[in-house]
């Protein structure tokens, strides 16, 4: 039996990257998957994929930013599958940027998805978990939420966010039966990382090497399934041992 066996799991940012090789990870421990991404055609193809392995998978285009979309996943999700026992809150941006140069709209828009989003989406799971009476999540953070780094100030100020919103949320719902747990990945080889920086941060990383997304999935699933049962408000760095330098 999987280790997720019979659980409903909930991904953003599912289509891609770290939350697809979850997702894939997922189904092959026994849960059935809801997909949550903007990207459709990559969100479809993949839902086409996973049920071509017999899953139980269902894609929902959302923008995790709306208070109204992010109601309408989890209505959905429950319509399809009776509840969700697990949340990879997982969407998100990231782009390099010059302080001095960053417009205040793209300062917002990248602590509206990093941080608000996650927010939205972790209340949203808060209540379907006070109903059915607990689950897991888990926010990507990044190994960013723990330094610093030149450039990216928006995104490493939202991360930063994530990492203490987490620990706030879990001490808020200990009691209950809801643990709430970050990931904060190191450099990992998906498309939000741009493929002329990929040797550069290879070579700046101890391990001297990208992280692989499947690397996040086994990470993931030791956050969101019993193996982490005494586990809450923690974050997991995975980084190649970026941070311990
Ligand atoms: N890859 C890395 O090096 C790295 C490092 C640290 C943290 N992270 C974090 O991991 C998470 C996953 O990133 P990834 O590396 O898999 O990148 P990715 O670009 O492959 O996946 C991110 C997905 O999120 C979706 N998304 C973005 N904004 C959204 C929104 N508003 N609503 C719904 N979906 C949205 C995108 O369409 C995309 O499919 C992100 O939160 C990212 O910040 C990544």
């Amino acid at each position: 039996m999987g280790k997720l066996q019979d659980k409903v799991a909930l991904i953003t940012g599912g289509a891609s990257g770290i939350g697809a090789a979850t997702a894939r990870l997922f189904v092959a421990e026994g849960a059935k998957v809801v997909l949550v991404d903007l990207n459709e055609d990559k969100g479809k193809a993949f839902e086409a994929e996973l049920k071509a392995l017999n899953a139980d998978a269902l894609f929902i285009k959302a923008n995790i930013t709306s208070e109204e979309e992010v109601a309408h996943i989890f209505k959905q999700a429950v319509e399809a599958f009776g509840k969700v026992d697990i949340v990879f809150n997982n969407a998100g941006i990231g782009r390099v940027h010059s302080s001095h140069d960053l417009d205040y709209a793209e300062w917002r828009n990248t602590v509206n998805v990093d941080l608000d989003g996650v927010f939205l989406v972790a209340r949203e799971a808060i209540r379907e978990m006070l109903r059915t009476g607990g689950g897991t999540i888990v926010n990507t953070a990044s190994m960013y939420g723990w330094v610093g780094s030149p450039g990216s100030a928006a995104y490493n100020a939202a991360k930063g966010g994530v990492v203490n919103l987490t620990r706030s949320l879990a001490l808020e719902y200990a009691g209950q039966n809801i643990r709430i747990n970050a990931l904060c990945p190191g450099f990992i080889d998906t498309p939000i990382i741009p493929e002329e920086s990929k040797q550069e941060l290879a070579a700046i990383t101890p391990m001297k090497r990208l992280g692989q997304a499947d690397e996040m999935a086994t990470a993931v699933l030791f956050l969101a399934s019993d193996d982490s049962s005494y586990m809450t408000g923690s974050s997991l760095i995975v980084d190649g041992g970026y941070t311990a330098q």
